[in-house]
């Protein structure tokens, strides 16, 4: 086993202050910018493109947004015209985002490209094919600014925020995308099914997902070492943690609930663990899955 102490003692202190867990919940979400917020966006376009898989959607829904809706703002200057936010935990007013938008605009105004941290991401030019130069003066004129800016104040029909899972509503949209969360959900099977009822019948969507201890243990796979009653204790009372659910768990949900998996892009690591230093739940994991550090996941819901 190979935890890190830090963290460990972290979940314990939840335990007996909840107020820590609110203190934790906040660094969870540190400050980023513009560029990281077009990244993330163009990073799933650009990924979905690769496999075939963009089909220039007018409705979009974000899972887990966190502290930004700055996926959504550059989703709307890309052309999309309903953006929803779903996050489980209501981290944020919207209304405060509205500087993202001029800023957001200004990286499509010069067609930059963006920064991946992955040397051999397919690609970081920008997909100037995806955006035509009429459709971008539309989506870039100062009227349509304007519009995201109020529709962030006051929420509309171009974008919501929202946090009760039993208000999205059924086959509502064209695209659906998560980027470093299915990692920390729960149940990961409601959320398939929760998926599979938003998304409409030949809708695509993306997952990026991070694989690692996310600094709980001093190697990055060392989370499958841990037993179960010591990360009990160290998730605590966290508002969320890491679900330790590998790829393979994510592939056999895809299939389960339908879904026809598109493309997957891996980031492979070297794996810190021997196999007889591993949680006895995590025996059966394959050496693909003990060397996955991260993926895209790019899936279809058929049509019915
Ligand atoms: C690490 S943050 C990622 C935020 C953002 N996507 C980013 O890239 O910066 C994970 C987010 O997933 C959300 N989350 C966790 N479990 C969830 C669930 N079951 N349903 C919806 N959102 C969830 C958390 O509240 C949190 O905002």
């Amino acid at each position: 086993m190979k935890i890190r102490i830090k963290p460990f003692l972290g979940g314990l202190t939840t335990l007996f202050v909840p107020s820590v867990a609110d203190a934790m919940r906040c660094r969870n979400y540190p400050q980023v910018d513009a560029a990281y917020y077009y990244s993330v966006w163009m990073s799933h376009v650009c990924i979905a493109n690769y496999f075939k898989s963009w089909d220039s959607p007018e409705s979009v829904l974000e899972i887990g947004p966190g502290k930004s809706l700055g996926v959504g703002i550059a989703a709307l200057l890309s052309g999309v015209q309903k953006y929803v936010a779903f996050d489980a935990n209501p981290v944020l007013p919207p209304g405060t985002e509205s500087h993202l938008v001029a800023e957001l605009a200004s990286y499509f105004q010069r067609k930059a490209p963006f920064v991946v941290s992955d040397p051999n991401f397919p690609t970081k030019a920008f997909p100037a094919e995806l955006f035509a130069a009429e459709r971008m003066s539309y989506f870039l004129s100062p009227e349509w600014l304007e519009r995201i800016r109020f529709a962030l104040r006051e929420q509309n029909d171009l974008l919501s925020y929202l946090n009760d899972a039993t208000t999205l509503e059924a086959n509502s949209v064209d695209y659906l995308l998560s980027h470093s969360v299915l990692e920390h959900v729960d149940d990961l099977r409601e959320m398939y099914a929760l998926m599979w009822k938003c998304l409409r019948p030949g809708g695509y969507m993306t997952h990026s997902i991070d694989f690692s201890s996310h600094g709980t243990s001093s190697e990055w796979n060392g989370h499958w070492s841990v037993p179960d009653w010591m990360w009990r204790l160290m998730k605590g009372k966290r508002m969320y943690f890491i679900n330790r659910a590998p790829l393979s768990t994510h592939q056999a949900l895809l299939a389960e609930s339908g879904f026809e998996l598109k493309g997957m892009y891996t980031i492979k690591g070297k794996s810190g663990l021997t196999r007889d230093e591993l949680n006895a739940r995590f025996q059966h994991l394959s050496e693909s899955d003990l060397t996955t550090a991260s993926a895209f996941l790019i899936a279809r819901k058929p049509l019915l």
